[in-house]
């Protein structure tokens, strides 16, 4: 009976409360101290969730504390410029997070007083806030028994359960959160969904989970028939079409050229190198015509390559140092400016273009 009945709990290999039980005591012994966990706050636990969603703790522990710094309330999130959250948001990936946060701290004050609502489908109205994050909100802030499944839950209920389907499809789906739901315990809500996450973190990992000190290894479906590691299920890699651009490090003295992006559309808000898709021509050719034929190009090199993999598309970089004489004015859409070239680390760039910084040496 490896993929219990839900309906039926008396078909389950274990009692629930049995399994809280085990891992809040684990918990209690073995789980992180981590900034997010002091507070009942729904605005800090929002944040670190959000912050969360893409990201490992260890990156997010000091953005989140810088950020709380700049923004302490949700008031002062709302009222700062987008531009600013965006800036701030640098470094952490995944950009949209940070439009949707500041869209979400507007309307969290305009239509519910600044008090972030406690129901999973109000919640879930809330833009960039999923099943998961409501549950994980309404769970850590409120105590409601609401379940999350976010990528280490996944994993330890796959494992669980030994489900032997890929875990996104649709049937699996609706038994993951089935499962989740009927794990989490009416009491000690706050713990249970942190322990399961721990444990997901630190124990239940991707390769090799540390079966020998599982404190639910008992009740592990997987582990009974040898199939922690195969488990869960790898889904097959999609093929993507694949577009190549020049990027150019335009550089005049010590700055360089460098755009936002228009705030909305893809990676909008967000820095970027000019750049231009490639043809057949060679660089020392195309480049200067991009560059509008009139400027002296100094010195051209090629810096090297990338590779950056978007859900529909693959992209492949060639950057380029471009020295030109003065910062003239390049015909370019968006929002131009010149930077320092030290300041190049702490600019928003958006995840392909991050990838060329190592390329440009001193
Ligand atoms: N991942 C998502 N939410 C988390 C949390 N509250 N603690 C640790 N890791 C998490």
């Amino acid at each position: 009976m490896p993929n219990a009945q839900l309906e039926d709990l008396d078909s389950w290999h274990f009692a629930p409360p049995e399994m809280s039980r085990l891992l809040l005591n684990w918990y209690a012994r073995a789980g992180r101290e981590l900034p997010w966990r002091k507070t009942r706050d729904a605005y800090r636990i929002w944040l670190a969730e959000i912050m969360l969603q893409q990201t490992t703790v260890a990156a997010v522990v000091e953005y989140y504390q810088h950020f709380l710094h700049q923004f302490p309330t949700l008031e002062r999130l709302a009222a700062a410029p987008l531009e600013q959250v965006i800036d701030l948001w640098a470094g952490l990936g995944y950009y949209a997070r940070a439009r949707n946060l500041h869209a979400t701290a507007q309307r969290v004050v305009a239509d519910y007083q600044g008090r972030f609502p406690n129901t999973l489908a109000e919640l879930m109205s809330l833009p960039g806030i999923g099943r998961s994050t409501a549950g994980a909100i309404a769970a850590l802030a409120y105590e409601q028994p609401t379940p999350i499944l976010d990528a280490n839950v996944r994993r330890v209920l796959c494992r669980l359960f030994a489900l032997q389907e890929p875990p996104r499809s649709t049937g699996a789906e609706k038994k993951l959160w089935a499962w989740a739901a009927a794990l989490t315990p009416r009491q000690q809500v706050h713990d249970y969904t942190q322990a399961i996450m721990d444990l997901g973190a630190l124990v239940c990992i991707s390769s090799t989970p540390h079966c020998a000190t599982c404190p639910l290894a008992e009740l592990c479906r997987a582990r009974q028939l040898g199939l922690t590691n195969q488990l869960p299920l790898k889904k097959a890699r999609k093929k993507v079409p694949l577009r190549r651009q020049l990027a150019l490090l335009l550089v005049a003295g010590e700055s360089c050229l460098v755009r936002r992006r228009p705030p909305s559309g893809l990676l909008g808000g967000l820095w970027e190198f000019p750049n231009f898709e490639a043809t057949d021509k060679p660089a020392a050719e195309v480049i200067p015509v991009y560059l509008g034929g009139q400027l002296p190009v100094k010195n051209l090199v090629l810096l090297g390559g990338a590779r950056h993999t978007y859900s529909h598309f693959a992209l492949e970089i060639d950057f380029y140092r471009v020295e030109i004489e003065t910062q003239l004015q390049v015909a370019e859409p968006g929002d131009c400016c010149w930077l320092p070239l030290e300041q190049l680390p702490q600019l928003a760039l958006h995840g392909a273009h991050k990838k060329l910084l190592p390329l440009i040496g001193n």
